[in-house]
């Protein structure tokens, strides 16, 4: 066992890193919930449920978020604020010696540009849609499957909407007016809220919700297949930013007074309860008008305006939801976006704006790629097997945040010292919390060997399922 020398940085790098921080636990707990909600819970949780059969993948989902999720957010919490730095130099030099460690920073940051490249095309469908939602409410035509097959299947629409997503999280990295976005972000989450428990009421009082409802929690055990196993995994770490350094450079703004266990459980809580909301309010309206869970990528797209269409003044509840849906992609990108832009300002010695413009331009460059595999110019390109959209997603959440996340349990259940290491987790506490053995025995064991395992059976050299 390592001595608790490390988890010990210097002073200096204390005080040097505590000009950034959070002001107040709430004020934490926003920012956290912040980076987690996003375009993953209204498009990718409901599109992934429908694709992977349901329940069955729901349950793994939760089990994930339980048993890998709350753990992993944990030790990239405590890491990053008992070393006060970016999540290079934190795992750098959380293990010193070893600087194979600072290579989940480096993981993080390939993460980012691939989940980048897809997430700004979604985006870019969303704020679309807040105008076609505005036309529609003006012309009184409805929004159809075909206005979605036109906006994705396209070439130069989607590529446009893509470039003005680019250039305003660009912008406002650039301006540093996050601050300001925050705040945005922080007063319509609740509002967003609100919209969606409206959205749920309407599609559950719809004739045949219960299929819907069925559809999403009674699990069929017989649908879990290696490939389940691994995108509820996946799904997980996604939807709480994790396995990239994103919630260890969080954590490393964490103030001292925030108990890190109950924050992070809270932020997983919070986030499961909105993604459940959304598929709520999507597979009965699926169900209620005949259409197929496994509608892929435009469900979201597909069903909300179907929902909203059987509820008076529902054009104006589409367009209040895709306004608040595109706020909320805008939090998540700015949080996706400043891993590497503080690497290229930290490291690379770049001003502010430029490091933004450079970490736009790569991320466009590979979005471009993305964004026309969804129409007939790169349709039929394929890398191992998949189209370009598919394999930014799959090797980000599928492949690169599973890897960062058995690293990251790794280092914080067994090159730490555990009594450094708790001591980190426990602060605030006078003395042990209960949860203390048993979340410890999650990190250093259930936790990588749980993802070990579901990786290991998805390449075949196991056979769970
Ligand atoms: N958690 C965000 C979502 O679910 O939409 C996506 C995300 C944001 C992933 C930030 C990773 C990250 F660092």
């Amino acid at each position: 066992m390592t001595p608790d020398v490390q988890l010990n940085p210097s002073a200096a790098v204390r005080t040097e890193a505590r000009r950034d921080a959070f002001a107040s636990n709430l004020g934490a707990f926003a920012a956290t919930v912040g980076s987690a909600i996003g375009l993953g819970n209204i498009w990718k949780f409901p599109y992934l449920t429908g694709s992977n059969g349901g329940a069955a993948f729901v349950l793994t989902y939760l089990l994930a978020v339980a048993l890998v999720g709350v753990p992993v957010m944990v030790v990239e919490h405590a890491i990053g604020r008992r070393m006060r730095l970016d999540a290079v130099r934190a795992y750098g030099r959380a293990v010193p010696g070893q600087p194979f460690w600072a290579a989940i920073g480096w993981a993080g940051f390939v993460s980012a540009v691939f989940i980048m490249a897809f997430y700004t095309d979604v985006a870019g469908w969303v704020f679309a849609y807040v105008f076609k939602s505005a036309a529609a409410l003006r012309t009184g035509a409805p929004l159809t499957s075909a206005t979605f097959g036109a906006l994705a299947g396209g070439t130069w629409e989607p590529l446009l909407w893509q470039a003005l997503v680019t250039v305003l999280t660009c912008w406002i990295i650039a301006t540093g007016v996050s601050k300001g976005i925050e705040r945005v972000t922080k007063t319509l989450m609740p509002v967003l809220f609100t919209l969606l428990l409206v959205c749920d009421v309407r599609a559950l009082t719809l004739p045949g919700a219960a299929h819907g409802v069925a559809y999403l929690f009674r699990p069929d055990l017989s649908k879990l297949t290696a490939s389940v196993l691994l995108a509820a995994l996946g799904l997980a770490f996604f939807k709480l930013s994790l396995g990239m350094g994103t919630m260890t450079t969080y954590g490393s703004y964490l103030p001292d007074q925030t108990r890190i266990v109950p924050n992070a459980a809270r932020v997983a809580l919070a986030d499961t309860l909105v993604s459940l909301l959304a598929g709520l309010a999507i597979f009965p309206t699926v169900f209620a008008f005949g259409g197929t869970p496994a509608g892929g990528p435009g469900l979201l797209f597909n069903t909300i305006p179907l929902v909203f269409s059987r509820m008076p003044a529902g054009g104006l509840f589409t367009f209040l939801f895709f306004v608040l849906s595109a706020i909320a992609t805008i939090g998540a990108m700015v949080s996706l976006m400043e891993v590497p832009v503080a690497w290229f300002v930290e490291k690379g010695h770049l001003r502010r704006p430029a490091a933004a413009i450079v970490t736009a331009a790569i991320m466009f460059a590979l979005g471009v790629l993305a964004t026309l595999s969804q129409s007939p110019v790169l349709a039929d390109v394929k890398l191992f097997g998949k189209t370009f959209f598919d394999l930014f997603d799959f090797a980000s959440s599928n492949v690169l945040l599973p890897v960062g996340g058995v690293a990251i349990a790794i280092v914080g259940g067994w090159l730490v010292s555990r009594r450094s290491f708790v001591e980190e987790m426990d602060r605030g506490y006078a003395s042990a919390p209960r949860y203390e053995r048993p979340l410890y025995a999650l990190i250093r064991y259930v936790a990588p060997v749980l993802i070990l395992l579901i990786l290991l059976n998805s390449l075949g050299v196991i056979r769970l399922a």
